[in-house]
């Protein structure tokens, strides 16, 4: 992380652009020629400009790409020019997503289909800005960089009508050197032109410029891009050994003697610089002109304060600042955070951190933020982590793009391990023998030598691997997606295509004795929030099955069973996952749960849908019963006895079979129906749920009570609610900030005369907002057959509930007032400060 203190300057470009998109491609330039592309006669190819921009990144000069002699095309079209008149461009402040505002494609033959998300990612967008720097900015002895976190995809920028570099892939981050075409004192044309193909992912990619854009001026003496690398050994309550890798880059025409020197400080709990801990010697360094070097550190840090997940320990940060100096004269300063933690991976009692045992509670996240899509938000981020928190997972696996930086900071502070996704997922390198297993060491040389302080083991997900095929064996640890547990290999799953594999974890666990085993995708289960369908699966598991009644699908309706028992053909329920974790345990060191949120696109098995059925929590950021499977297992201290279905049926399912099933960490439990005894239940070995799969629905009362060791633990009832009567509005924080980036999320459920939330209630809800320069960002409700925009302020509500995402603009002090109303019912409002 840099700073901006006074020897470096980093300022957001994030406000101020203009933007055009065409589906057509209007200016003749192609990164590459692609098979949607017009062909190579018909366009000018950049490519051999763009190749230079990834020189940084690699080690061996000799491999480094030359810039092409004669002038880059595409120089001389008016977009890139000071002079063209953007004015009817379309103002926008990134990060922006321009598809996520749809309209959405709905049904067969469209551009983008229900993988992608049925949104507009297609075609080339043109972003301009004007960058005024002055000339005491860049006097000769100063360098500007351009650093672009996300931009998807295929980008090529232009300073002043001049090719600087660009970047094909959208999910990585890349610097520039404007330095040479900058216009110091002079206004500067700044042109970002992005073309994103349709047939580039298999989930929804997103579009435009969705990460910060910065500004970086530096002395010609600098640490470079992600130039300070801190890691830790060593580790007690005493004292723990901080390694610190600096590289330091001379552009300056003359050699330097430069002394490097770090502080250390604790970080308080906001992320600002706390008490100093200590600092280093003085180290100089002769840094050659036009050279870069390393500087590796050692400091011994006593009593350190450990990071480590919650709630058994502490996510305690420290930063490393960095200063550069000539002559007594600073030159740069640059700061890193990092914790001080002890990672054990044993291969017989699976991760231990800071010589606790932590049994990896993860779940597998996509990168965009439902309605708000990939455009990061910190906020956004933040409320998921703390859902995700609530449920009590400690860990993250990024799947399967590179995650914002801020989202590993966030993940950083709130104590959350993470997998920054491995050197590959489901390759078909797991089977093919020696030449799988050389690529997957190559990987991961590339990565040793990045990470050549050791820090993290190097791994792959393999969903398809023998542990007699060699790839496995490449790898410092055995990932495993689903066959773990055993894919296709229970009844319910007999005559589906497809591989069946045993539960194999014991299998990975007798031929890699030295290697730790975890899931880093689990389960894959279906299921949409509220939804219910009859009858219900005996099974503890079951694939969802249009053919079958008790398959758990609704085709029509496009929606899956909420009773966490359905899956993907190759999945498993929690219960089995849980049942076969147990076998396994203790080397077993956990899962990573597919997945923990939904997410647009890969709307498994109805495709037609424009987000899909996997998470755990919905994509508005509701849970699904599913969720307190989960909870009681991942956090038992929480009392709780979750009572589903909800109790509120037409009377075509009066004397019907309506199974009820209750989540509870309690031991046993006793469910009463109108009064009625259902029978006192305990959970036998392998059981991770209360079921009474005969009860036959009437209206009435569901009431349950439960035990654990003997004693009370929580009761619960659920009622039949009467008709759809008002709205109530809740929301995640009472006061927001008027910066434009913060968020509120407003609840609005639909609630009978009693104030109870009507389970099945679909009324169409209309926000609006009043004061402090509020606007409703989107609004969704966790539907994925849902295919109003995600602008739009109206939204049905779905199983009685919806969301308004809600921002505020410059103002401090003031109150924002949410309205909810709907046709026929009683209307509500909230108020809401601004801070
Ligand atoms: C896995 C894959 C994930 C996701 C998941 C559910 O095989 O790694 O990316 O597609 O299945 O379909």
């Amino acid at each position: 992380m840099s700073s901006s203190l006074a020897f470096r300057r980093r300022i957001s470009l994030n406000q101020g652009w203009r933007f055009s998109r065409s589906e057509a491609n209007r200016d003749g330039l192609v990164y590459d020629v692609r098979s949607d592309t017009p062909p190579r006669d018909r366009v000018q190819v950049l490519k051999p400009w763009i190749l230079p921009t990834a020189n940084d990144l690699i080690s061996d000069c000799s491999k480094h790409y030359s810039i092409p002699t004669q002038p880059a095309p595409g120089n001389n079209i008016s977009f890139v020019q000071l002079g063209f008149n953007d004015s009817s461009w379309e103002r926008v402040t990134v990060p922006q997503d321009w598809a996520i505002k749809g309209p959405f494609y709905v049904g067969d033959g469209k551009p983008v289909m229900g993988g992608m998300g049925r949104l507009p990612i297609q075609g080339v967008a043109w972003y301009r800005r004007t960058l005024d720097i002055p000339q005491a900015d860049i006097d000769g002895n100063k360098t500007i960089y351009l650093d672009v976190d996300g931009a998807m995809s295929y980008s090529m920028v232009w300073l002043n009508g001049y090719v600087i570099g660009g970047w094909p892939y959208g999910s990585t981050s890349y610097r520039l050197d404007l330095t040479p075409h900058i216009r110091p004192g002079n206004l500067n044309q700044l042109a970002i032109r992005l073309d994103n193909p349709v047939q580039s992912s298999r989930w929804y990619p997103g579009a435009g410029l969705y990460r910060s854009i910065w500004l970086t001026t530096v002395q010609q003496v600098h640490v470079p891009l992600w130039g300070q690398y801190v890691s830790s050994r060593n580790i007690s309550k005493q004292s723990a050994t901080v390694d610190i890798r600096l590289q330091l880059k001379n552009k300056a025409k003359t050699d330097e003697e430069v002394a490097v020197e770090t502080e250390i400080f604790e970080l308080d709990v906001s992320g600002r610089p706390g008490g100093k801990v200590l600092s280093s010697h003085l180290i100089p360094v002769k840094l050659r002109t036009g050279n870069t070097a390393v500087v590796n550190t050692s400091l011994v840090i006593t009593n350190p304060k450990l990071w480590g997940p919650p709630p058994t320990q502490q996510p305690n940060l420290y930063v490393a600042s960095t200063r550069l100096s000539i002559n007594g004269q600073t030159v740069d300063t640059y700061e890193t955070q990092f914790g001080i933690r002890s990672l054990k991976f044993d291969p017989d009692n699976g991760l231990f951190v800071n010589g606790e045992r932590i049994r990896i509670q993860g779940v597998n996240e996509h990168h965009d933020l439902g309605a708000l899509g990939v455009a990061f938000n910190h906020r956004a981020a933040e409320r998921k982590l703390e859902i995700l928190r609530e449920l009590g997972a400690n860990a993250i696996r990024c799947a399967h793009n590179i995650p914002a930086t801020e989202f590993l900071q966030l993940a950083d502070r709130m104590g959350f391990l993470v997998i920054d996704e491995s050197v590959g997922n489901e390759v078909s390198e797991q089977t093919t023998g020696t030449s799988g297993a050389a690529t997957a060491r190559w990987l991961c040389s590339i990565v040793r030598e990045e990470d050549d302080l050791g820090s993290r083991p190097c791994t792959a997900s393999k969903n398809a691997a023998r542990p007699d095929v060699p790839f496995a064996g490449s790898l410092d640890m055995i990932n495993l997606n689903y066959q773990g547990e055993g894919i296709r290999d229970t009844p319910a799953y007999e005559g589906l295509q497809g591989i069946t594999t045993k539960p194999s974890y014991g299998d990975f666990h007798r031929v890699y004795p030295d290697k730790l085993i975890l899931s880093s995708e689990t389960s894959a289960s279906l299921s949409t929030r509220g939804s219910y369908f009859f009858p219900l699966t005996r099974e503890i598991s079951a694939p969802v099955l249009d053919t079958r009644p008790d398959g758990g699908g609704n085709a029509s309706l496009r929606a899956i069973s909420d009773y966490s028992l359905y899956t993907t053909p190759f999945g498993a329920s929690p219960d089995k996952v849980f049942a076969k974790q147990d076998e396994a345990f203790p080397y077993v060191a956990g899962e990573f749960v597919w997945s923990g949120f939904d997410y647009l696109g890969e709307p498994t098995p109805y495709y037609s849908a424009r987000s899909l059925y996997f998470g755990i929590v919905d994509l508005a950021g509701f849970k699904k019963d599913r969720f307190w499977l989960y909870q009681s297992r991942w956090r038992p201290e929480v009392r709780t006895a979750h009572i589903l279905p909800h109790w509120s049926w037409g009377s075509e399912r009066e004397g019907q079979v309506t199974p009820v099933h209750i989540f509870s960490a309690a031991d046993e439990a006793q469910l009463f129906v109108n009064g009625r005894d259902h029978g006192r239940k305990r959970k036998q070995e392998g059981e991770y749920r209360f079921r009474y799969d005969d009860v036959l629905y009437s209206p009435g009362e569901l009431r349950v009570l439960t035990w654990k060791d003997g004693k009370e633990w929580a009761n619960e009832t659920v009622v039949t609610v009467g008709n759809e009567h008002g709205l109530r509005l809740e929301v995640d924080r009472g006061k927001i900030k008027g910066d434009g980036l913060d968020l509120a999320f407003i609840t609005a459920k639909v609630v009978d005369a009693n104030a109870r939330v009507v389970p099945i209630a679909e009324n169409n809800i209309v926000f609006s907002v009043e004061g402090g320069g509020a606007e409703i960002v989107a609004t969704d409700n966790g539907d994925p057959y849902s295919f109003g925009p995600f602008p739009s302020k109206e939204r049905k509500a779905f199983s009685g509930l919806a969301l308004a995402i809600i921002k505020a603009v410059n103002t401090t002090g003031e109150t924002i007032t949410v309205k909810a109303e709907s046709k026929g019912l009683r209307g509500t409002r909230l108020e809401l400060k601004i801070v």
